[in-house]
């Protein structure tokens, strides 16, 4: 099959979007994913496909632990905001409101959820490697609608 066949497939396959942020010494980096998937419950961890040409990538080789912040439906532009490629920062995460998680990544401020994790493992997976994270915390922010992507576009529940 050839991947433009395959990319117009897998994208019958609605998901959510969320930004992985991690923090490396201090240089804190985020990025619009919806390569994710809840791994297990025993334990609790969850999986994050990150492609090998991201800052995203490079931020996990250092880091050891991600967030997770699940984007609401009105959250597009902090999605788009982080779907364009831009090296770490110290201490700041393009502007957009963050707070520290208990394992000191950044969380967006007031996205419909937070999960934080610890990485497990790092496996190969093609050009993206898959990231594996031991959840240890994680919290529901507020009462909305998720954002979510299908067919290579945002997409709504319907009301
Ligand atoms: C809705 C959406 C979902 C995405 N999902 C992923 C993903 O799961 N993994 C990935 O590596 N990139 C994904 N991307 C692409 C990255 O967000 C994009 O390549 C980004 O520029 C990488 O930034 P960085 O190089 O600063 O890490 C997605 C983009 C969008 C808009």
């Amino acid at each position: 099959m050839d991947r433009d066949t395959y990319r117009s497939l897998i994208g019958e396959f609605a998901t959510g979007v969320a930004v992985v942020t991690t923090n490396v010494d201090g240089r804190l980096h985020g990025m619009t994913a919806n390569a994710i998937c809840s791994l297990s419950l025993e334990p609790l961890q969850l999986l994050v496909c990150v492609d090998r040409e991201s800052n995203c990538y490079r931020q996990m080789q250092g880091a050891e632990a991600f967030g997770l912040s699940i984007l609401a439906s009105d959250q597009e532009e902090i999605s788009n905001t982080f779907a364009r490629t831009t090296a770490p920062e110290a201490g700041s995460l393009l502007g957009v409101a963050f707070r520290q998680g208990c394992l000191s990544e950044p969380l967006i401020e007031n996205a419909l959820a937070h999960l934080e994790c610890r990485i497990a493992e790092r496996i190969d997976g093609g050009d993206h490697i898959i990231v594996i994270g031991d959840v240890v915390a994680g919290e529901r922010l507020r009462d909305a609608e998720p954002l979510l992507f299908y067919g290579g576009r945002y997409a709504r529940l319907a009301p």
